[in-house]
Formats: structure tokens, C-alpha cells, sequence
């Protein structure tokens, strides 16, 4: 339950980069205070540039202190490298200087409750996943680790449906919580498909913009099922599972693509070439999209 000690005036966004620098513009831009904290001193200049152009008329100061991010705000989201070992340090360090404040993390993939393994009180630590980009894509991923209380899920949930957020419960801290599990399976198939040579990259793409992209937004896995019939599921089922990919690893395909520097459109190379500038005409494709479909009236 909501009490009155539960209006946020201040959060704390630890990590100024891609994620850090847009959740400050968001929470900012719903009125609450934000101490943006970056330890690297032109990325925090150019991440504060971004979040204030996001948020004109809100409150955004930046700091490469811990101490002073974390010890006034309500709520603290943790937006740092995806390493368990520099978040599980950062978690403690933040746990003293703030005895109260919920934390959060916004890891894609990595367990709340191992993040938080040397925070005291657990109750009050919580995985906030959202998604890239944060001020567009609704959902967030509101992940309960084993030592997470009831009223932390509750006033988490309340402070992201007050600053816009469609969040949603996940009541088990599975690596990859929900959304990262179902992209990440199909991620895998796609990788397989080409190494195995049953099509090129660039076909695995066009299939899936051309087929299950045009309905997934409309109609989820669970509620198509239905839709065709759980027998015809079941039946394909039967057929295709057995040679679908399971390799518990990722692909060597994969593997061997990074180890030559082949890292996509950072490089210019991956499983596709990306000329110069196509990765920024990349990012402004799909953000014209993502608003595009969230402006559609029947979604
Ligand atoms: N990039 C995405 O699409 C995306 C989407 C959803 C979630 N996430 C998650 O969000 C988190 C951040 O991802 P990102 O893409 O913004 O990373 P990023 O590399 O762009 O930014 C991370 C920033 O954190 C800073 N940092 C590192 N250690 C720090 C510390 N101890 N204290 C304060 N700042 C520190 C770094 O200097 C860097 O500027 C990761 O956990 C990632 O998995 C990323």
C-alpha cells in the first residue's frame, strides 16, 4: 500500500550512458528531482546535454559521487555496465550510504538477488528492467528477487505507473526475466539458421519483418496459440522441436564473428555490413516505428 512518505521528490540514476542518460530525461520529464552519477566525466557532460533536452523544464543535477546520487532520493536505478561483480559492489556501496531508499536495477538480464547478495536488508531491492528506448517502449519489467518484499513491488510499481510506465510483476528473478528470455530464444534459432546454411542472414530478417514481426504486435505467442488451436500447436510442436536449436552455449558462429572484431554496427561489420551513419539511421528507423505502432488506436 501507497503512504504518504511514498511521493517521490528525488531519484538517483546511477550510470549515464545509452540507458542512465534517457531515464533521467524520463523521470525528469514527470516532474521529480534526478541526480544523474557518472564516473567519467564527459560521458555524465553529454549524458546531462541529452536528459535535460529530454526534460527543458525539469531538475537534473549530475555528480560522479555515489554519496551524493544516492543518500536523499526516494527511489536509486542502477544503469552500469552488465558485469555482476561491478554491480554487486556498487549495491553495497549504495545500501550504506542510503539505509531506506529502494534500489533498483536495470539489468537486461542478471538476477536481482545475486546483484543484491551483500545489501543487508534484501527487501528493498528490486530489478526496474525497461527497454531501450526507455521514454518509448511502455513496459517495465518489475523483477522480485527471493529477498524482495511485497511493499517494495507495490511502491515500485506505483512510482513507474506515475511517471508513465506500463510496469509488469515477474515474480521470479530467472536470468532474462521474461522479455529477454523469448527474444534471446529466437535470437538463438535465427543465429543457427544461418551458421547452419538453411538461409542467409538477410533472409532470417525478411521472414521475420514479413511474418510473426507483422503479428506480434498485435497478437502475443500465448493468446495465437489459442487462436490457431492448442492441437495444431501441439502438433507442430511434435514436428519442429526436436531440430530446433537447444546448444545450452552460445553459437560458435557467434563466437567466432566477435573474435575477429566482426561486432556489428559499432564495427561496420557483423552478420551484415553497416556503412558509416546507417547505425544512427538504424536507431531513428526504429524509434519512427515504435511510435508509429504506439500511435495505432486498435493496438
Ligand atoms: N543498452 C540497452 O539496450 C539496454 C536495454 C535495457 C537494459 N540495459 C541495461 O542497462 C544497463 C546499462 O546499459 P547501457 O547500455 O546504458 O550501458 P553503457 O555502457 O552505455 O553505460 C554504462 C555507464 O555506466 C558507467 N559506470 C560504470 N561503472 C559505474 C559505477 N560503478 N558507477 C557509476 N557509473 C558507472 C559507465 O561509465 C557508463 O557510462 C546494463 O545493465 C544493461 O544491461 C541496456
Amino acid at each position: 500500500m501507497l503512504t504518504e512518505s511514498d511521493v517521490i521528490s528525488s531519484v538517483g540514476i546511477v550510470g549515464a550512458g545509452l540507458m542512465g542518460r534517457r531515464l533521467a530525461g524520463l523521470v525528469a520529464s514527470a516532474g521529480i528531482a534526478v541526480t544523474l552519477v557518472e564516473p567519467v566525466p564527459e560521458v555524465l557532460a553529454s549524458g546531462l546535454a541529452a536528459a535535460r533536452a529530454m526534460a527543458p523544464q525539469g531538475t537534473i543535477v549530475g555528480t560522479a559521487s555515489i554519496d551524493e546520487g544516492v543518500a536523499s532520493s526516494s527511489f536509486v536505478i542502477e544503469a552500469i555496465v552488465e558485469d555482476l561483480a561491478t554491480k554487486q559492489v556498487l549495491f553495497a556501496e549504495m545500501a550504506d550510504v542510503n539505509a531506506d531508499a529502494v534500489l533498483c536495477s536495470n539489468s537486461s538480464v542478471l538476477p536481482i538477488s545475486e546483484i543484491s547478495r551483500s545489501v543487508k536488508d534484501g527487501s528493498r531491492c528490486i530489478g526496474t528492467h525497461f527497454w531501450n528506448p526507455p521514454d518509448l517502449i511502455p513496459i517495465v519489467e518489475v523483477v522480485r528477487g527471493k529477498r524482495t518484499s511485497e511493499s517494495t513491488v507495490d511502491r515500485t510499481v506505483a512510482f513507474l505507473a506515475g511517471i508513465g510506465k506500463l510496469p509488469v510483476r515477474v515474480e521470479r528473478d530467472v536470468p532474462g526475466f521474461v522479455g529477454n528470455r523469448l527474444q534471446h530464444a529466437l535470437w538463438r534459432e535465427a543465429i543457427d539458421l544461418v551458421a547452419t546454411g538453411v538461409c542467409d542472414a538477410e533472409t532470417v530478417d525478411l521472414v521475420v519483418k514479413n511474418t510473426i514481426g507483422l503479428r506480434l504486435g498485435q497478437m502475443g505467442p500465448i493468446e495465437n496459440a489459442d487462436y490457431v488451436g492448442l492441437d495444431l500447436t501441439l502438433a507442430i510442436h511434435e514436428a519442429v522441436l526436436p531440430d530446433i536449436c537447444r546448444d545450452p552455449h552460445p553459437s560458435p558462429h557467434l563466437r567466432a564473428l566477435v573474435d575477429r572484431g566482426d561486432c556489428g554496427a559499432k564495427s561496420g561489420q557483423g552478420f551484415l555490413r553497416w556503412a558509416p551513419g546507417s547505425r544512427d539511421q538504424a536507431a531513428d528507423r526504429l524509434a519512427t516505428h515504435i511510435r508509429t505502432q504506439l500511435a495505432d488506436p486498435n493496438r
